[in-house]
């Protein structure tokens, strides 16, 4: 399944609701609802407050990327997934380290439960190699090969097995889009304008423009717009940013 956003720059942008807790968090589903395309909801606020806060980015008619990250067997993974699915989040993901047949049960479980429900099936997507890890991390826990080999395999296990597309690193973009084709959904986070000093831990970046013309659907930003002295005004800088890409 190829994109549920259309070609609307706004639509490209998620923003990572990255908050220390629920009344944080709402402020910012005040502020930019019908602003930017998709709210990332993470570990970190979902453990804290819980599936409210996906309730209430969509009581907004805002939609919710939930960043969980499921990885399990593939009978807790399908479980987890169709609960997912009850929370009617638009996008959610799960480790494609899982194996192909956690990948292909829960894609399988969540056609299903959406089905059911008369509801749109959420884009699953696939982590492939958590961009914390290097070469020397990946030979620690036993894999004798690189970063960019294992997140091109795995993209492709992914794809095979059902997923609707990953989310990448600035810097593997075109490789997985030359390798996985355009209906393939690539979302990236590590976004940074070229004259942003401040570059937080993230070291290896592009700014939206670039990720956007290296092939990117859908762009993650979270501190160059929370950190923002006017974060409306970085959040339509940024939009600007895509429209320039797609163009
Ligand atoms: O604040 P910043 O724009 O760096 O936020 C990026 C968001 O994307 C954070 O929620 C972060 O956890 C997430 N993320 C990332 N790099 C990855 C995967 C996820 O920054 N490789």
């Amino acid at each position: 399944m190829k994109n549920i956003s259309s070609r609307e720059p706004a639509d490209k942008l998620i923003f990572a609701l990255d908050a220390a807790g629920y009344e944080e968090a709402l402020s910012w589903i005040e502020l930019l609802s019908g602003h930017v395309g998709m709210f990332k909801v993470g570990k970190e606020l979902f453990t804290s407050v819980g599936p409210k806060i996906v309730e209430s980015i969509k009581q907004r008619g805002s939609r919710v990327f939930l960043d969980l990250k499921f990885h399990d067997i593939p009978n807790t993974v399908a479980r987890a997934a169709e609960a997912a699915v009850g929370l009617n989040v638009d996008m959610f993901n799960i480790h494609a380290a899982g194996g192909s047949k956690m990948i292909r049960e829960t894609v399988d479980a969540v056609a299903a439960c959406a089905e059911k429900r008369g509801i749109k099936s959420p884009v699953v997507l696939a982590v492939t190699v958590l961009t914390s890890l290097n070469n020397s991390d990946l030979a620690e826990i036993g894999f004798e090969t690189t970063t960019s080999d294992l997140v091109l395999r795995l993209a492709k296990m992914a794809q095979k097995s059902g997923a609707s597309g990953v989310v990448a690193s600035p810097q593997d973009i075109v490789t997985l889009r030359r390798n996985l084709g355009e209906d393939f959904v690539i979302v990236t986070p590590g976004i940074r304008s070229a004259d942003e000093q401040v570059l937080d831990d993230q070291k290896r970046t592009l700014s939206a423009f670039e990720a956007i013309q290296a092939g990117a659907d859908y762009i993650v930003v979270g501190r160059p717009i929370r950190q923002a002295k006017d974060p409306l005004t970085a959040c339509r800088r940024i939009i600007q940013e895509i429209a320039d890409g797609l163009a």
